[in-house]
């Protein structure tokens, strides 16, 4: 037995109003005058006085607005590495990424393509990519995907909707400021915060499951429990549990897998590109069978929130859409290991999926 020896965030600042440190944090870590830091910020902050005044640029800093209507592709990261290479003379001091998962995902894939050689489609995968990154930062400006402490970035492929997985995908520094969360819908409050309780969920029941993951995926759902199901929270504390579930969530999947949900989710975002969160709890909804309990719970939280989720978006699709979608999910193979088991191949059949999507 060989056990799986992980990369962690290096470094983590938390506390309300932390992101006022980030000059101070990156200062020691610039390279030299033509030695950029590149900072991406979801776009929804363009022309918010209150977050882009406190990124100081100095030298040839410069800020790129990403839109987050869509999730991240590897032509999209080829395309930023192209235009930095291209723009700047010497390779950037670091990368830092303020935003959501897209966010943070484009900031962890950009700064891991600046040092290796071809396409990022090459490196979707497990443990492809060959060079250290240059430095790279993630501010979450939203709780709950956990792609601030994961070691993947999830893109879109031509073929395929799959990480890159590799030891030097972790960020180098991750600032922990909840304030950051003040301005974020509530539908996208519930739908990112739900993808954490899915982790929780799909760790805790996975076969992958061990004592590290656990201790993690617990606290992570009591956290949840608290801020989806309580009455008495105030709103910094649910804002500061968030941000802290999403960090042990994450953790949790860190040293299991997810599970069923995601496996189905990445077939939707593949084929009808329908974004993560929002993704997980169109099937999660429907996943029973697969997490009773958890499925019960979440139906409280949506039922409390009023949430209404999208129906019918697979109504209309012809039979080769369902098959691509079915073929994305299954390519997913440690995910059904985790949820099912090692002979997953001989349980789950194409005609359950078909099903499940149908439902959706
Ligand atoms: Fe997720």
């Amino acid at each position: 037995m060989t056990y799986k020896n992980y990369p962690m965030v290096s470094r983590v600042v938390f506390g309300r109003g932390s992101f006022n440190q980030l000059d101070e944090i990156l200062a020691p870590n610039r390279k030299g005058r033509n030695a950029p830091f590149i900072f991406f910020v979801d776009d929804v902050f363009k022309g918010n006085h209150w977050l882009t005044s406190r990124i100081r640029l100095s030298y040839k800093d410069k800020i790129i607005f990403i839109p987050t209507l869509e999730e991240p592709k590897t032509s999209q990261i080829d395309k930023l590495v192209e235009d930095i290479i291209l723009e700047f003379s010497e390779l950037p001091s670091g990368i830092i990424g303020i935003g959501g998962g897209t966010v943070m995902d484009i900031a962890k894939a950009v700064a891991l393509m600046l040092t290796n050689k071809g396409e990022s489609k090459d490196y979707q995968g497990w443990d492809l990519i060959k060079q250290p990154a240059i430095y790279h930062v993630g501010v979450p400006t939203i709780s709950g995907t956990g792609a601030e402490v994961s070691r993947t970035t999830i893109l879109t492929g031509p073929e395929r909707k799959l990480g890159i997985n590799s030891d030097f995908t972790p960020f180098d520094q991750v600032i922990l400021d909840p304030e950051l969360t003040k301005d974020v819908p509530k539908n996208q409050w519930f739908f990112t915060g739900m993808d954490c309780y899915v982790h929780c969920v799909e760790s805790l029941n996975g076969t992958y499951l061990n004592t590290f993951s656990q201790s993690y995926g617990e606290k992570a759902l009591q956290l949840c429990n608290e801020i989806f199901l309580e009455n008495n929270l105030s709103t910094e504390e649910s804002q500061d549990k968030l941000m802290m579930a999403s960090w042990h969530g994450g953790m949790s999947i860190a040293y299991s897998q997810v599970g069923v949900a995601h496996a189905l989710s990445y077939g939707l975002g593949y084929l009808l590109g329908v974004k993560h969160g929002i993704g997980n709890c169109i099937v999660f909804d429907h996943l029973e069978k697969y997490y009773p309990e958890g499925v019960a719970v979440f139906k409280e939280m949506k039922a409390k929130h009023d949430i209404e989720l999208p129906k019918g978006i697979c109504a209309d699709l012809e039979d080769y859409q369902f098959e691509t979608m079915i073929d994305v999910a299954l390519s997913l193979e440690p995910l059904w290991e985790n949820a099912i088991g090692k002979n997953w191949k001989t349980i789950i059949t194409r005609q359950e999926l078909l099903e499940l999507y149908k439902k959706m």
